[in-house]
Parts: C-alpha cells; sequence; structure tokens
C-alpha cells in the first residue's frame, strides 16, 4: 500500500534525531517508491537557514547514515523538502505554517492530509500541541486527516504521562495520536505476532505448564554519551524498561488478539500488564535490582565511571542498569518469574529473550542424585545478528546417550537477502498509512507508569551509587537473585 498524498511537517527538523535517522528513513522509503505523489516535507524549527540550506545539510545527514547517496535519486528526493524557521512557542509563526501548508497544497495537490512528528525537547510537546490547535492545525477538514507523532519519552513519571495524554486530547483524538516507540519498529519485535502465532508448535507451549521462566536482556556497551543531562532526569527504569521493553515482554506474553487489527493487538497487550502483579516494598527489595557502572574497560579501553561523565552529579544515585522481576496473575503465567533488565556500559551490545522451557523428566544412564536434563531454550536475538536459536540435547555420536546441548539456528542474514529496514522506515510507513499497529496507545503508556511508579519512588528515596564496573554484566547481585532460584543468566 502507498500512503494518500500528504505533507509531513517535521519540528525539530535541525536536530539530530531527524538527520540521523527520520530524514534516512523517509529516503529509503523514497527509494523503494513507498512515498505518495506530491510527497512534501516541510522542516520546522528555530535555526534560520532556507529550503536550500536544509536540503544541504539533509544531505549530509543522509550521506552518513546511508552512504553514499544516488544522485538522481536525491535530486528528486531533495524536491519534495522544504522548510520553514520558526519559533514554536509563538503563536505568529503557526499560522504563517498554516498558510505555508495550504499553498503547498495547491501546488503538490496534498489535499490538505497533514502528519505533524514532534522531534523536540519534552518541554515542548504540550505548546507545539496547543498552538496547533489554535492555529486550527489539529482538525481534519471534510475527508482529509491531521496526524500527530510524539516521540518519546511520554512523560517522566504517571503524573505527568496523564497530563500529556489530555493536552494531547484537546487538540487531536486518540487514533489520529501515534506515539513512537522504535523498538515496535524492529523486525524481530514485528516477528514476534508471527513466531508465536503463525506457528503451531510454540502456542500450545506458551504457558506455566511448559516454561520455566522468561529472561528479557537489554544490554549496551555504551554509557550515557552526551546525554547525561537528560538521563540525569530519567535512569535505566525510565529510559528502557517502562517504554521499550514493556513492549517487548507484552507481545512475547500477551493472550492471543482476538484479530491482528491494530485495536485488537494494543488491548491484548494492555489487558496483559492489567495482570502484572503490583511492585510492593518487599517486591522491591527482594526481587529487583538497580546498579550504576564505576569505570571499567571495554575492549581493552578504559572508560570512565557514569559519575564522572559530562552532565552527570558527583554524587549521583541515578541508576544505569535495573533488573525487576515481573509476575503476572494469569492462569497462564502464575509461578512463572519474568526477569527484565537493562544496562549501560554492559559485556556486550545485545537485545534478547531467553524463553526457558521445564526440563525433561527421564533419567538418562549417568545422571547423578538431583542431576537434571538440561532445559531447552528459546532465544530470540533482537539485536544485532537478528535471530533464533532453540537449544535442545543431542546426542553426542558414539556409542551410550552420552548428550550434549546444541541449537537449531535461523539467521535473518542468512535467510534473507535483503537489508533489514531500520525501525524508522516500517513505523514512519505505518504512520503515513494512519495504521496504529506499531504505536503505543494512551491506556498502555499509562498502565506502564502505573507500574513501575512503586519502584521509581522506593529507589528515589534512598542513594546509590556505583556498584558494577563498566565492561562487566551488571552487578553481582543479580546474578546471585537468579542463582539462589536455582537458575541462571543467558549472559552473566
Ligand atoms: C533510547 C534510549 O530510547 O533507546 C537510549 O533513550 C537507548 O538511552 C536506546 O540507548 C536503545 O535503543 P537501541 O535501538 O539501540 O537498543
Amino acid at each position: 500500500a502507498i500512503p494518500e498524498p500528504c505533507v509531513f511537517v517535521l519540528f525539530g527538523a535541525s536536530g539530530d534525531l531527524a538527520h540521523r535517522k527520520l530524514l534516512p528513513a523517509l529516503f529509503r522509503l523514497f527509494e523503494r517508491g513507498l512515498l505518495p505523489e506530491g510527497f512534501t516535507l516541510v522542516g520546522a524549527s528555530l535555526a534560520a537557514m532556507d529550503r536550500e540550506g536544509f536540503r544541504t545539510s539533509v544531505l549530509q545527514g543522509l550521506e552518513q547514515a546511508v552512504g553514499e547517496v544516488d544522485p538522481i535519486e536525491w535530486q528528486a528526493f531533495a524536491r519534495k523538502l522544504d522548510y520553514v524557521t520558526m519559533d514554536l512557542s509563538r503563536g505568529e509563526d503557526y499560522t504563517r505554517l498554516a498558510e505555508r501548508l495550504a499553498q503547498v497544497d495547491r501546488e503538490r495537490n496534498t489535499r490538505g492530509n497533514r502528519l505533524f512528528y514532534l522531534s523536540v525537547a519534552p518541554s515542548l510537546f504540550g505548546t507545539v500541541v496547543d498552538h496547533l490547535g489554535t492555529a486550527g492545525l489539529s482538525r481534519a477538514r471534510g475527508g482529509s486527516w491531521a496526524r500527530i507523532i510524539v516521540e518519546k519519552p511520554f512523560g517522566i513519571d504517571l503524573d505527568s504521562a496523564r497530563t500529556l495524554n489530555t493536552r494531547l486530547h484537546r487538540h487531536f483524538e486518540e487514533p489520529s495520536i501515534f506515539r513512537m516507540d522504535h523498538y515496535l519498529g524492529k523486525e524481530m519485535v514485528q516477528n514476534l505476532l508471527v513466531l508465536r502465532f503463525a506457528n503451531g508448535l510454540f502456542e500450545p507451549l506458551w504457558s506455566r505448564r511448559h516454561i520455566d521462566h522468561v529472561q528479557i536482556t537489554h544490554a549496551e556497551t555504551l554509557g550515557v554519551e552526551s546525554r547525561g543531562g537528560y538521563y540525569e532526569q530519567s535512569g535505566a527504569v525510565r529510559d528502557m524498561i517502562q517504554g521499550h521493553v514493556f513492549q517487548v515482554l507484552s507481545l512475547l506474553a500477551m493472550e492471543p488478539p482476538e484479530n491482528f487489527s491494530p485495536e485488537a493487538v494494543r488491548s491484548a497487550k494492555v489487558e496483559f500488564l492489567q495482570r502484572a502483579r503490583a511492585f510492593t516494598p518487599e517486591r522491591i527489595r527482594s526481587e529487583c535490582i538497580r546498579g550504576q557502572y564505576g569505570a571499567g574497560a571495554l575492549g581493552g579501553v578504559r572508560v570512565p565511571g557514569y559519575r564522572e561523565e559530562p552532565g552527570v552529579a558527583p554524587d549521583s544515585g541515578v541508576e544505569t542498569y535495573a533488573l525487576l522481576t515481573m509476575r503476572f496473575d494469569s492462569v497462564r503465567w502464575a509461578g512463572v518469574p519474568f526477569y527484565v533488565r537493562s544496562g549501560k556500559r554492559l559485556k556486550e551490545r545485545v537485545t534478547e529473550v531467553v524463553v526457558q522451557f521445564k526440563p525433561g523428566h527421564f533419567r538418562f544412564p549417568g545422571m547423578q542424585g538431583q542431576e537434571q536434563l538440561g532445559a531447552n531454550r528459546l532465544v530470540i536475538r533482537i539485536q544485532p545478528h537478528e535471530g533464533l536459536a532453540l537449544r535442545i540435547n543431542t546426542k553426542i555420536p558414539g556409542r551410550g546417550l552420552g548428550m550434549r546441548e546444541v541449537d537449531l539456528s535461523f539467521l535473518y542474514a542468512q535467510a534473507f537477502e535483503e537489508r533489514l529496514p531500520e525501525a524508522y522506515e516500517p513505523l514512519l510507513l505505518e504512520g503515513l498509512l494512519g495504521i496504529s499497529t506499531l504505536y503505543t496507545r494512551r491506556d498502555m503508556v499509562e498502565r506502564s507508569w502505573e507500574l513501575v511508579m512503586p519502584v521509581l519512588e522506593a529507589w528515589s528515596a534512598t542513594k546509590a551509587g556505583p556498584n558494577y564496573e563498566a565492561g562487566s554484566w551488571g552487578p553481582e547481585e543479580a546474578r546471585q537473585l537468579l542463582g539462589s532460584q536455582g537458575r541462571s543468566w543467558n549472559r552473566e
């Protein structure tokens, strides 16, 4: 499907995200013939530039992001780019924007359809939305549509998320609001629906009857880079777990949706999170672990601790690592722990889900006392090297029944020739098509915040300092926590 003709208004067009991710993704869609006739991108930001200046800066960003750019494709794409300098806090500037958009409609036949993209500081979200409303830009008119895409963070706690949602709702209806969570655009995350529901093998096993526990690991080798200022107000729970990790978790473990429509899938996800057991002070103490990286080494290079990073307080208590044990009081999942962890400056960059099945019960010759068979593990690798591995026991060749664990595996890069699209490509395309399956609904955002609030409150009440070395697998307590339950991390 190709979207209807429209104008894409990119607020924050001179920013980093726009140049590194959004514009390259739009260019890729263009190359694949997926942008509609007349499509126009109007960049808007405070930077004083003219249209040519904007085009030049976009080309530079593209060359960095995708390498060499075909000059003919670029010429054609560049013609779709327009720019307005505006102060996003000034009402008059939106009147000018509205005039420009009307002019684009006349020249390019974009029919009054608009997609507004907020790639701006969160403190500006409300202001921009209100101004769009006042300038009459938020309401669809006679057959045309107006949608808005909002980048995270959606608030910094439950209250601020509700306030933001209320403000958005003053001017836009929920079906026109697209909350971006780039994890939902990742190929392997989208694949969760197919993996679970298109294979007769998995769904019958997908419950407490056969599954012992689940691990979700989001590990980065990067530290906070230049984002210390932002991260000081955030931390691993707000930055990663409340959003990206809960999205993966809910697609992995929700009940089958009634059908695959956006609303049915999104309802199944929220309903699943509704069943999550609340974090009590006792559970936070015994089942959740926070960490902060101290100095260490990665790939042989010394790196500073979090407290030494630019923009970070020398006595900061912010967590750069978090492990939450999630429990679900449902028939399907009662008694199955879901260990979710996310951390910066860990040993390897990897995001993966591990579904560990219960071990088989047969006793094989040579097994001692309480010894158990190796448990089967399904590893769903979200990045890098997207793919699957199912660990099974197999007989060692030769006499007897001695066994070893081996992997049945699938790698996208081997099975498919085409390049895996960057997360923003499918996301922007779906936004242009008006399909919201890959976007977060209001109730999901609020429920996610509600769940983590007790953890955030408990952790902010006491200060913690560095407790893991950069380049390690995180705090030792996290290893012990699983160990004390007779389990172990897939990576530690
Ligand atoms: C962002 C967080 O949303 O996701 C970053 O703000 C984090 O701190 C990033 O590094 C991780 O995304 P990915 O796609 O690299 O796993």
